[in-house]
């Protein structure tokens, strides 16, 4: 063995007491350290050949990486829709590396089961029916992307040909209906040789981003009769808006088409009794897409793929080898989602299911959702802001009042104050920044730290050219 791995593995005990220690000092650090921070650059070092042992190693990441890192797993990380880590799932993440099973295949150990039951309580948690089975995936793009391409098999079933085995040049043209699809489906169309084009974005309501049902019965119509996929929205990712998802199932009785969900964050939604409404229906989907590395506050990388038909699924991923037995009616995940190998995923969700149950995962949606409603009036309040869409959810949407143009100034300001981070986008042709609730740990005082790192950065108007 070599002489590092030979002294690290002598002193394991005590070098994994002092990765504890330093876990420890990190997570308490968590809401002081700056919540973001422009990256610095950085010269990458030249490849060690000796190496420097565990301990060496720790040195070198603390002293040059770990300063640059941002406090996303903190309580003022409002970019994108980022969870954190429960204590639960961190201690589960840890087992993960610590087992190192690879659960794809029903060879060698109990692993795989453990993955069942844990698809089997998500599915439980979001209201789905047993006729739902799950596989676990890296993240919602992967999701969206293992959802599609069952349905993309559909659309082969439906024209008599399959395309796991023909292509997709065998389908012809393609037309997925959606209303505010996520960047994720085009890269998901793009991936699975549908091509971007082939999204047809269908009227909106008046001032919302929830697809019009009329509008897409209409676009429904105009295909004659060709089956189609549907991409609905549960939560969209600017101002967490809901397709009416009952009324979206029931067009499939006039016309055929394939209902894929993006519920990435808002199949969460469930878990709130005054916000579960919006997820009416979701059970009816062909397919669901839903993130647990958002608002289950489980480690990156985490997401859960839901389909009714497996069959369909096993034909598009199976993966054909001597060495892996049939198929067989409940297939190995090997034959379930683009990975061969890949951790035990499950496995911090399992913990954090385990350790705090639906009603301590209900407890963190609902804080969340009343804490971005608080931020939302608090916004309300500022004369320098305006509110772009009611807070629906855990996203709140808002841009300068008089200035939206320098939306981009105000983030970089909110950024380098280190108090809070937010990303930008555009909603409705309009700059914005977006305030996205889902981490375990933010409370009313972290709103109240946000609101005023708002007021704060809030830019004068630019002087009037003369
Ligand atoms: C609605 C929706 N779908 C898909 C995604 C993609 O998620 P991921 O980055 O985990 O792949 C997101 C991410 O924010 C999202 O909000």
């Amino acid at each position: 063995m070599h002489p590092r791995l030979d002294d690290d593995l002598a002193r394991l005990p005590e070098l994994l007491d002092e990765t504890r220690a330093q876990a420890v000092r990190l997570l308490a650090g968590l809401g002081d350290r700056p919540v973001a921070q422009a990256p610095a650059a950085h010269r990458s070092a030249p490849l060690p050949v000796d190496g420097s042992g565990l301990a060496g190693a720790m040195e070198t990441f603390t002293r040059r990486w770990e300063p640059g890192f941002s406090a996303g797993a903190g309580p003022r990380y409002l970019g994108f829709v980022t969870g954190g880590t429960t204590p639960a799932s961190l201690a589960g993440d840890w087992l993960t590396g610590t087992l190192d099973q690879n659960p794809t295949s029903g060879l060698d150990s109990s692993a795989p089961d453990l993955e069942r039951e844990t698809a089997a309580w998500l599915r439980e948690l979001f209201g789905l029916s047993p006729e739902h089975e799950g596989a676990f995936v890296s993240g919602a793009t992967m999701s969206n992307f293992t959802g599609l391409a069952i349905a993309r098999e559909w659309l082969g079933e439906r024209l008599g040909v399959s395309v796991a085995e023909r292509g997709a040049a065998a389908l012809g043209p393609v037309h997925v209906l959606s209303g505010s699809p996520h960047s994720s489906i085009g890269k998901a169309l793009s991936m699975l040789g549908l091509g971007r084009s082939a999204i047809r974005e269908v009227d909106r309501l008046p001032g919302r981003e929830a697809v019009d049902v009329g509008g897409l019965a209409a676009a429904l119509e105009s295909l004659d009769g060709t089956p189609a996929i549907v991409v609905a929205n549960a939560g969209t990712v600017n101002t967490a808006d809901f397709d009416d998802l009952r009324a979206l199932a029931a067009l499939r009785e006039r016309h055929p088409f394939w209902l894929h969900v993006d519920a990435a964050f808002g199949a969460f939604a469930a878990l709130s009794p005054e916000h579960a409404h919006l997820t009416d229906g979701l059970d009816e989907a062909d397919s669901v897409c839903v993130d647990l590395h958002k608002w289950l506050n489980v480690p990156y990388d985490s997401a859960i793929q839901f389909t009714r038909r497996r069959d369909l699924q096993a034909r598009v991923f199976q993966n054909s080898a001597a060495y892996l037995g049939p198929l067989g009616d409940d297939p190995d995940f090997v034959h379930l989602t683009p990975e061969n190998s890949r951790r035990l995923r499950a496995l911090p969700a399992w913990f954090t299911l385990a350790a705090y149950g639906r009603d301590g995962h209900a407890e963190i949606v609902r804080r969340n959702i009343a804490l971005a409603a608080r931020l939302g009036e608090r916004i309300a309040g500022m004369p320098a802001y305006r509110l772009l869409a009611p807070v629906r959810l855990n996203v709140v949407c808002f841009t300068l009042a008089s200035s939206p143009e320098r939306v981009g100034e105000l983030t970089s300001a909110i950024t380098a104050s280190g108090e809070a981070f937010l990303t930008r986008t555009v909603y409705d042709g309009v700059p914005a920044l977006r305030a996205a609730f889902s981490n375990w740990r933010t409370t009313e005082a972290d709103v109240e730290r946000v609101a005023k790192t708002l007021e704060r950065s809030a830019l004068v108007d630019p002087p009037v050219p003369s």
